[in-house]
């Protein structure tokens, strides 16, 4: 048990009302969580406080050298009135594994569960109830040594924001339109691909304004070497159904491990569903659509639960995935997990965690 500090605000801001359409991290609750790092003195005085800005260094690190590592996970409220997270130790321990590879320290996994608890029921108010909505929750840890040398370093902050939220892309559950990129790459084997944080985003921006220009979504990334096998998109992983076998590339180091992707994998499995876990070629692709094999494509991530996807463009070719709109099997997972995570259907697998 660690001893959280409460702070509450005095000047709470008034919740969103039934009509807003949560746009996507947008509106931010009336508290969030902190703790500081310091060298020697590991992890110190975690507490609740006022949502506010931050007053920092010009000079901290991370403005300069990009070392930190972020998350996402949702709370959902049940109909029960229980407040559930989804799967929370796996996000904890891909933010261990992120941290290990940006040298930035591990923060214990029972700080990090109480932290998102905490925060998460001094907030409860704002968890959103309408279909389709949960309360974003964003922890994160920035580098905050005031220095211009080029180390990890001594000091840090991790903080936790909570937002409520509607769907990640405005289509909705419409199938969204996805661009594969033959001119920039997003990461490389060996480099940070597979760890969560904000260069492996910001590396994708180019990509993605091009992308939306021309009216696509979202960039499907190839590998960063031959440019030939497909890795992931943005802000999800990827999965087909070809020929009746679930596809989605195996992850090999430059993909981040979706705790959605997992999810995904497992239901599928348990559905009897033949699951393969390998390397996918954008020819293999471009050939499973022409022969009318390419039977459905789907995105997953927590932001973008599963987002089916209605059309690929690479280079000067369009296909159109079967009739362009939702598949059998994306829409079963779609219901599967929510269901799970609203507790309306049953938890096989213990994935749920109560905070409430
Ligand atoms: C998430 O799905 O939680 C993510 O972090 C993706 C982000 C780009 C919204």
């Amino acid at each position: 048990m660690y001893n959280i500090k409460i702070e509450k605000t005095t000047n709470p801001k008034p919740l969103p009302t039934e009509d807003n359409p949560l746009l996507f991290g947008t509106i931010f609750t009336d508290h969030m969580f902190e703790v500081d790092y310091t060298e020697g003195q590991g992890w110190h005085d975690p507490r609740v406080v006022p949502f506010h800005d931050l007053e920092l260094s010009p000079a901290s690190m991370v403005f300069h050298y990009g070392q930190e590592m972020f998350e996402g996970l949702k709370a959902y409220r049940t109909d029960d009135k229980r407040i559930l997270l989804f799967r929370p130790d796996k996000n904890i321990e891909r933010a261990n594994n992120s941290n290990a590879r940006l040298m930035i320290p591990e923060i214990p996994a029972e700080l990090f569960l109480e932290g998102i608890k905490t925060v998460v029921k001094v907030d409860e108010a704002w968890i959103p109830t309408k279909e389709g909505t949960s309360l974003y929750v964003r922890p994160f840890v920035i580098a905050t040594d005031p220095f211009l040398g080029v180390r990890p370093s001594h000091t840090y902050k991790f903080m936790i924001i909570l937002s409520p939220v509607g769907a990640y892309y405005p289509e909705g559950l419409d199938p969204v339109k996805i661009w594969i990129e033959d001119q920039y790459v997003r990461a490389v084997r060996g480099g940070i691909g597979e760890a969560k944080t904000g260069g492996n985003y910001v590396a994708s921006m180019a990509a993605q304004v091009k992308a939306h220009e021309e009216g696509y979504s979202q960039v499907l990334w190839l590998d960063g070497v031959e440019r030939k096998y497909i890795e992931e998109v943005g802000a999800m992983n990827i999965f087909f159904k070809i020929n009746g076998t679930v596809v989605t590339p195996m992850l090999n180091g430059s993909i981040l491990p979706g705790v959605t992707r997992n999810t995904c994998i497992e239901l599928c499995k348990s559905w009897g569903l033949p699951v393969e876990e390998r390397r996918v070629s954008v020819d293999e692709l471009e050939e499973a659509a022409k022969n009318g094999t390419l039977e459905e494509v789907w995105g997953t991530g927590t932001a973008a639960v599963i987002s089916p996807v209605g059309h690929l463009r690479y280079e000067d070719d369009v296909f159109q995935i079967k009739d362009g709109g939702i598949g059998e099997i994306s829409q079963k997972l779609y219901d599967t997990v929510t269901g799970i995570q609203l507790g309306r259907l049953e938890d096989k697998y213990g994935w749920t965690v109560e905070v409430k």
